[in-house]
Order: C-alpha cells, then structure tokens, then sequence
C-alpha cells in the first residue's frame, strides 16, 4: 500500500481540529468552585482551624471526602506534594544517615523532598513501564536504606505487589508519590492505600487542581499524627493546642504546610469531577491505543495494571532514539502535539540526568548536609552521575509522549490516532 504524503512534507494535515492544553480539572472550573470559594469568602473563614463564625472548614471536608474516595483511614491537606513528601518522610522517621531509593524518572521534587528530609536520595532505574524497576531497587539497598519513594508517573501504577514485598523483606518504609496519578488503580486499589504514606499534588497541571495543593493519606494513626505535626509548625492544631504530646515522638518543630480554605474549596469542587476527567482521558487513550496497537515500529508503553492507568498520556516506543525527532516532528506537522522524552541537549526536571543540583550534591551551606553526614556511616558515599541509570535513559530516549486531554472529542482521537499510523508507515 503507497503511505500518504506527510505534512511535513507537503501533505494534507491528519489533525485539522484544536489541541487542548493539558489541564485537566483547571479547564473545567465552574461554577460550582465559585459557589465554594464565594462562601468561604462571605464567611470570611479563610483558615481552616478559626474564623470569626463558627464554620465548617473545607478543608477539613475535603480531607474526609478524599480519604473515603481512596479507602484511605486518613487524610491531611497540605500546601503542596513537595510538602506532603517531606512531611511524609520525617513522619516515616528518615533522616540523617538514611538513603531512600527513588525512581529516576519523576519530577525532580520527589528527590529533593529526600534531601529536604536530610537523607540521601540513591536514584534507581526505571524499566519499560517508566516506573521504579524492582529488580534495580533490590540491587540498590544497602544497609543504609531506610524508605523508597516509587512514583506513579504519567498516571500509571508501579509494581505494588513486588515493591511491598521487597520493603516487607528489608524493613523498609514506603511513600508513594502519585502526584500524576490521582485516582490511578492497582489490582482495584487506588494507589497511594498499599505504601505507608501517599502523597498527591493538585498543581494546575494535575488532573484535579486549585492552582497549588497536596494531599497525605495513610492507615496509620501515629503517621498522620507525626504528618500533621510536621505539616504545622509545630502541632498546633491538634486536639488541644496546648496538649502535652500524647506519645514520644508526636511533637518536635516542623514547617508550614497547611493547605488554605480557599484551596480547600476549589479542591472539593474538583473531587467531584476526578471519576469524570479520568473515564474521559481513559476512554481518549483506550480508543487511540486500539488504532495502533499493531502498528509496525512502535510499542504502547506497558503498564502493570492497564485497567488503572488514569489515561492522562499516551506514551509508545520507538525502535531506535534516532527516529524519535524526525517522528515528533512529523506529527506535530499533522497537528498533533507530541514531544520526546530525553534528549541529553534539553533540560527536563522529569529526568535524573537533569538534576544538576543532585548530580553535583548542591546544598545551601557548607556543611553540605546530607551527604557528607557523619551518620552515613553505615555504607559506601553515594555517587551520582548522569549516565548512572543507562536502562532509564534508553527507554526514556525512544519514547514518544503525547499528552490526553479530557476535553478531546472522539473525533480529535481518531485524527490523532490516523496521525501516528501515517507517520509510522514511512518513519518507525
Ligand atoms: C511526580 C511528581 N512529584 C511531585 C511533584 C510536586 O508537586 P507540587 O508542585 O504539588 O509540590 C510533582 C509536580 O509536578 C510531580 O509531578
């Protein structure tokens, strides 16, 4: 069969509609989240322990409504994922002295949360999920390690099953990052529920956001106490205010990262939209994936449990990096908005190799805590360089990412689908 004239090369488009930017929940404020800011504003209770009038707090709701919708035991709002991973971590009890293993494919903020909690981040493989390889976690504990921080990235679960067993085996702690993945399932469970702690970030490129925001949840009493310790300065706001600790370890000075009521009232609104955005964007990407699975040159990414990817993306391999510019170039002429993942030339916080402040171990002084620690003293310095993890930079060099937004018609899909394919017949 004769492939059709790319546009790139002088063809006619494939995709003649919109792209819509990527944020989910941010596109489809309305008027319910004005309806829940406007009262905390007519309430004039913009803080979620007191106000002038005896109000329920949004925050406090969304906090309970959240932990229901995850099965969680609890749940506490924070200002931020950042500040829900460090909070998490100081609860977990990492700290001077202890390395926690993270994936090397995440926002940069899950490694520099370790560093903020005072550990030494020890960065793992991903493998052909883009997610943290158990194999390479279980080469990379040392006596030493006290946690590991796998994150759910691009919406797609990590190996819960095999990742619990190894932290159950070594004793280790477990923070699961799901910042890009709110309401992403393993084996029907909604990740963040299996790890000691899960941390979600409602950034206004998350798929339900107010602009900035995080989330905690856990099963464990004492953690959600030590978290809300740390989340607040130093536990004010427990119970009593003035309580004496109610068990050794409860109070100590931590930061501020309460979450506002006017953020608890934008997030309360867009909970009620997670199940909607997430069946759209797996609908988008089911129905795309189904046109090219079979195309010659190109691999959907694989998934540890397909049925609980959020759809946020599409991602597919390539065979070789090479293809990968020509190819992104290609569709992006038809009128499909497609990037590459790694390319050594391109600075992207999602990858190790990046992470410049890492890599050269930057820290604020000179004492450069933490990792020249005198309590690491139970293994070999931890050494980074960027070609340290050769697996993450080879997936992550053929790989192709096209973002889904909710708001696609299923026409957009099938254009983006019959784009891939044309591209492929003549560059995969
Ligand atoms: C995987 C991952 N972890 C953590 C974060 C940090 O989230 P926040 O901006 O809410 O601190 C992000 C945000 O982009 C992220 O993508």
């Amino acid at each position: 069969m004769m492939s059709e004239k790319l546009a790139i090369h002088g063809g006619p488009k494939a995709k003649t509609t919109e792209n819509y930017p990527m944020y989910p929940g941010g596109l489809e404020i309305g008027d319910e989240e004005k309806r829940q800011v406007l009262e905390v504003l007519d309430n004039q209770y913009l803080f979620r322990y007191y106000g002038p009038a005896n109000c329920e707090s949004k925050v406090k709701r969304f906090e309970q409504e959240f932990a229901e919708k995850m099965g969680a035991k609890y749940a506490l709002a924070t200002s931020s994922c950042t500040g829900a991973l460090i909070s998490s971590l100081v609860a977990c009890g990492v700290g001077p002295g202890d390395e926690v293993i993270v994936s090397g494919y995440t926002f940069f903020a899950s490694c520099a949360a370790i560093v903020a909690a005072k550990a030494i981040p020890v960065i793992a493989e991903v493998d052909e999920t883009l997610t943290i390889d158990p194999d390479d976690i279980e080469k990379k504990i040392t006596p030493a390690t006290k946690g590991i921080l796998v994150v759910h990235m691009r919406g797609v679960p990590c190996d819960m099953d095999r990742i619990m067993s190894i932290a159950k085996k070594h004793k280790l702690v477990v923070i699961e990052d799901c910042a890009q993945a709110v309401g992403a399932m393993y084996k029907g469970k909604f990740v963040g529920t299996f790890g000691d702690c899960g941390c979600f970030s409602f950034q206004y490129h998350k798929t339900i956001t107010a602009g900035e925001g995080g989330m905690i949840i856990t099963n464990d009493k004492r953690l959600y106490d030590r978290c809300m310790s740390y989340h607040d300065t130093a536990a004010c706001w427990r119970p009593d205010r003035f309580a004496e600790q109610r068990y050794e370890g409860e109070l100590f000075c931590g930061s501020n990262f309460r979450m506002s009521e006017l953020t608890g009232a934008v997030m309360l609104a867009q909970l009620q939209r997670l199940d909607g955005l997430n069946a759209r964007m797996r609908d988008h990407q089911h129905r795309i994936i189904e046109q090219i699975k079979n195309t010659k040159g190109i691999k959907v990414r694989p998934c540890y449990d397909a049925e609980g990817d959020t759809g946020i993306c599409l991602m597919f391999y390539l065979d070789s990096k090479d293809k990968v510019e020509p190819f992104v170039d290609a569709l992006k002429a038809e009128g499909v908005n497609a990037a590459g993942v790694f390319n050594a030339g391109i600075p992207d916080w999602h990858i190790y190799a990046h992470w410049k402040h890492v890599i050269d171990k930057k820290t604020p002084t000179e004492v450069n805590c933490p990792y020249d620690c005198p309590y690491h003293t139970k293994a070999e310095p931890v050494e980074y360089a960027p070609d340290m993890n050769p697996n993450t930079l080879e997936y992550l060099g053929r790989v192709v990412h096209l973002d889904i937004p909710p708001q696609m018609s299923d026409e957009d899909c099938d254009m983006i689908a019959k784009a891939i394919n044309k591209v492929a017949a003549v560059l995969a």
